[in-house]
């Protein structure tokens, strides 16, 4: 039978784990997980975590969730993958269909993770630039403190220094914009005013550069990597508005945001804007199974659209559009639909703004806010390596949660309850206190 400190030593001989300084757990607890059910993790001797940060933002309907298994168990029985090219399947013409209505984009390219979304959106554009007759807008603009992934690409156009740095040599230099994110606001100035001040940048530097630019990306309304930083709408709709003035592409990323993370099903709903490509992942299966899409204007797809083979998108991934994982998708999409999930989350978030107001009254605490299902704070440290001593107090308080530099932040599945949003409260509370 497994054990805890059975897995646990095979995993660390075994595994290289991601985003990890291996050597660290040499001190730091590793947490073997043997199931999950609803919010919950448990470990192999009984030990249960509350997963507040929902297993890295796509566990939406909590873990094996009865409706998604089922679905997936389903699809299994009549065909677990299919290569994409050349053929199809029922799953993925359903989910694209569905992500078409529900955006109003279409022609649904598929890969498995985020970074591939962010890879294929980074090169439609300037291909279909290129195919336009001007090869020359090959560059992106990003903004200051953006996260789209980990391949070369995405880290080109991302601005996290720890994931960045290392790999500059091997990066394409792209064009960095100052950030809407209110924090950064001048002191008196309001979000509304910062993002129109941050949208002017945007536009000296378009107004310069346009002939060479390919597209602007962004996470809509929350730069979640780089610490949760939340931005006003207006932000968005200036940025559109100025690319359709400049003829730069907007690539909306909402691999993190998407699925009602913001409070609507796309955070751009919330400017009334339309990218020309859209990105989304993460939740999609309910954080199932690796799948990611990019949705395009019928503009971009039709320059693709031609006799000569090269002017095609030739990008693929062999497991692209999986079945099992398209089927997880539909599944979830289908909750959202049945279950009300836009209206429920509304009344749990105002539960859990409630429940939390001691922690944006405490004494540390600064810039307490929330966007939708996204809760986010900093605290004020002496101890320097803060997210580390948080997080691992954190799991003495059967909380998971992992602090960002010192930002602590709750992303949790919209199932969790109005007793799992007091314990998380309570005990983050504790953590607080405990952490110095
Ligand atoms: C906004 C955003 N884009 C892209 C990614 C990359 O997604 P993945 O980790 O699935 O490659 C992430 C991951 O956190 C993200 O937050």
């Amino acid at each position: 039978m497994t054990t805890n400190s059975d897995l646990v030593a095979r995993t660390l001989s075994s595994v290289w784990h991601p985003c990890t300084q291996m050597k660290l757990h040499e001190r730091l607890p590793m947490v073997p997980v043997s199931h999950g059910r609803g919010a919950w993790l448990y470990d192999f001797e009984g030990r249960r975590y509350l997963d507040a940060i929902s297993s890295w933002w796509v566990n939406l309907f909590g873990h094996a969730n009865p409706r998604i298994n089922a679905a997936v168990v389903a699809q299994l029985e009549r065909l677990e993958h299919v290569m994409l090219a050349g053929f199809t399947h029922e799953p993925a013409v359903r989910l694209a269909e569905r992500l078409a209505a529900l955006t109003g984009l279409g022609h649904c390219f598929f890969a498995s993770d985020g970074s591939s979304a962010v890879e294929i959106a980074l090169k439609m554009s300037h291909h279909f630039w290129r195919n336009s007759g001007r090869p020359q807008k090959s560059r992106f603009a990003y903004l200051a403190g953006a996260y789209h992934g980990e391949t070369a690409g995405a880290l080109s156009v991302g601005d996290v220094a720890l994931f960045r740095d290392a790999y500059a040599p091997l990066l394409k230099s792209g064009l960095r914009v100052p950030s809407p994110d209110w924090r950064n606001a001048r002191p008196g100035e309001t979000a509304l005013a910062c993002a129109r001040r941050c949208a002017e940048a945007l536009d000296r530097l378009l107004s310069e550069r346009h002939h060479e630019v390919a597209a602007l990306i962004v996470e809509p309304l929350v730069q979640c990597a780089s610490g949760m930083g939340m931005y006003d709408p207006e932000y968005l709709r200036l940025a559109r508005a100025l690319c359709d003035r400049y003829r730069v592409h907007l690539i909306a990323d909402e691999i993190a945001v998407g699925f009602g993370r913001t409070g609507t099903f796309l955070a751009c709903e919330q400017a009334g804007v339309r990218p020309d490509l859209l990105c989304l992942s993460k939740g999609i299966t309910g954080g199932y199974l690796p799948l990611s899409v990019v949705l395009s204007t019928e503009d971009v797809y039709r320059a693709f659209y031609d006799g000569e083979v090269a002017r095609g998108f030739l990008h693929s991934h062999s497991c692209t559009g999986n079945p099992l994982a398209c089927a997880a998708a539909l599944a979830s999409l289908a909750i959202f639909e049945e279950d009300a999930v836009l209206e429920a989350n509304r009344a749990r978030a105002a539960r859990l703004d409630q429940l939390a107001r001691p922690i944006a009254q405490h004494a540390r605490v600064r810039d307490f806010r929330r966007t939708g299902m996204i809760w986010a704070f900093e605290v004020e440290a002496a101890e320097p390596l803060f997210a580390r001593r948080f997080a691992a107090a954190a799991l003495e308080h059967e909380l998971l949660l992992r602090p960002i530099g010192n930002t602590v932040y709750f992303m949790p599945p919209y199932v969790i309850d109005d007793e799992q949003s007091r314990l998380l409260a309570g005990r983050t509370l504790e953590v607080i206190e405990r952490v110095p």
